[in-house]
């Protein structure tokens, strides 16, 4: 039988747990605070722990150190709120296996537990890992969000700042690429460590050379007398963030790639090398795949860099987040200009909520502040907000750029439907939805002549016609 402890000082919820659980075939059992779950867990060896993060005396994430500290082999899964960020992260760099969210769908925790039994089977193959119990609760710079798309990646902050290999972070600009190399950092063992940014594109070439490796004296005119450490040097023991690193020469590439796969590097002009204990997190808004398509980047390094890639996803793709972001901004920004703000108009909100935010996070954020700035009454009115967002036409982007995005975001909205809903054939529905929408628009425009119609669309009137029959029939 397969062993279940849950931990939870909701009655109710462990109630429905126990009759859930025996109903799937487990064995449960049930704890009401973390020193009853540990004792338990002592006695019981449960396979694996469901546990609640708030807890009276000892608290979740507490119980997981511990839990983890004695048996690492027992698969803890943490029952939290939805949108708890900081435990998220903490409890992933402890090991949790994974998360199941207030209010619990029991769909959700079946599955996450079919999951554990699989990997518990793969691993008990494995050698047993070792976890290091020195670890306490770390504070983060602030993410915001709770999109399914944010708590994964959440997740993943969480397992990178409990390793030290070399990440990858793609995004487009704005997507919070920056915070989440310094939300691996501060969440890792490095966080008393520097953390030394370096923007790869703004630098010309021989200039970024000497910022990451340093040089020593007389390595070049103008050289300063004494030499000077470069950034990998700077950033010894804590992590490198390389920005940008798209803009990389190819023989800069070749340089870094021998570093990160030495640890070691040389100083312009110098001939010693230097260990250096450095994690590299790199940053890019290209398609580096693509590039390297293209010749313009490195396959060796980016195969290196790509084994861990954190892909952020655009703001356009994650309607849901946008009001917490308002309102972490609003905070933000009514601190900086002294005046409270208290909202936001419906209306405003629906333009924030619709427009497609090509500059993702950022344009949102510098939105937000303008229109704080501008609005009077101390309420945020769609007036208050600038044109492209009361219009839906981004500045600066061509009429097709724009149907792209406001299509992606369409289509991104149709797809997420389509697998909470667990339906099949999302093409077909999206072509049939396209043709009835085109099709409408053109007839209108010709105000109903059929032979007008077909000559614009390029089709025969009798296709044109069996369409708009076939359409007026699926109605
Ligand atoms: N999830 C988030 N929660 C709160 N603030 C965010 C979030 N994502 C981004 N931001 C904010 O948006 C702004 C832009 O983020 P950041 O600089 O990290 O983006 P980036 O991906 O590095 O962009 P670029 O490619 O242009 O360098 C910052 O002020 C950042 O604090
Ligand atoms: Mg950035």
């Amino acid at each position: 039988m397969k062993n279940v402890l849950v931990i939870d000082d909701d009655e109710k919820i462990c109630w429905a747990f126990e009759q859930f659980l025996e109903s799937e075939g487990y064995a449960p059992s049930i704890a009401n605070n973390a020193e009853e779950g540990l004792r338990r867990i002592a006695s019981d060896k449960p396979d694996v722990v469901l546990l609640d993060v708030k807890l009276p005396g000892m608290s979740g994430l507490e119980a997981l150190g511990e839990i983890k500290a004695h048996h690492p082999w027992i698969i803890v899964v943490i029952i939290t709120a939805y949108d708890d960020v900081e435990t998220t992260i903490e409890a992933m760099r402890l090991q949790a296996f994974d998360f199941v969210p207030k209010p619990i769908d029991l769909e959700l925790v079946k599955s996450v537990l079919e999951r554990a039994f699989r990997t518990q089977s793969v691993r008990s193959t494995l050698p047993m890992e070792i976890v290091d119990d020195s670890l306490t609760a770390r504070p983060m710079h602030r993410l915001v969000g709770k999109s399914s798309e944010m708590r994964e990646i959440y997740k993943l902050i969480g397992v990178m700042a409990s390793n030290t290999m070399t990440v990858l972070i793609e995004g487009e600009t704005g997507t919070g690429k920056d915070l989440v190399a310094r939300a691996i950092h501060v969440g890792s063992e490095r966080k008393e460590k520097p953390f030394v940014p370096v923007d790869c594109g703004a630098l010309p070439d021989e200039l970024l050379e000497s910022e990451l490796f340093g040089y020593e004296a007389g390595a070049f005119t103008g050289a300063k007398a004494e030499g000077k450490p470069g950034r990998f040097e700077l950033a010894n023991g804590g992590t490198l963030f390389l920005d940008e690193v798209s803009n990389m020469s190819p023989a800069l590439q070749v340089k870094l790639l021998r570093v990160l796969q030495a640890q070691e590097i040389e100083r312009l002009g110098g001939t010693r090398t230097l260990k250096v204990d450095v994690r590299v997190i790199a940053a890019t808004n290209q398609e580096l795949g693509e590039m390297v398509r293209l010749g313009k980047f490195r396959d060796d390094l980016y195969y290196r860099f790509k084994r861990i890639a954190l892909h952020l996803p655009p703001l356009r793709g994650r309607q849901e987040d946008i009001p917490l972001l308002i309102t972490h901004f609003l905070q933000l920004i009514q601190d900086e200009l002294g005046k409270p703000i208290r909202g936001i108009s419906k209306e405003g909100m629906k333009l924030l909520q619709d427009y497609a935010w090509p500059g993702n996070v950022r344009e949102l954020e510098n939105c937000v502040r303008s229109a704080a700035t501008l609005c009077r009454a101390n309420v945020i009115l769609p007036d208050d907000l600038p044109p492209e967002v009361r219009t839906g036409h981004s500045a600066g982007t061509t009429d097709a750029a724009q149907l792209e995005t406001s299509l992606k975001s369409m289509l991104q909205n149709m797809t997420k439907t389509a697998i909470a809903e667990n339906r099949k054939g999302l093409y077909e529905e999206v072509v049939a939805m396209l043709d009835r929408a085109l099709i409408e628009l053109v007839l209108d425009e010709f105000s109903g002549n059929h032979s007008k119609t077909a000559e614009l669309l390029g089709m025969s009137r009798t296709t044109l016609i069996k369409k708009i029959k076939q359409q007026n029939d699926n109605e």
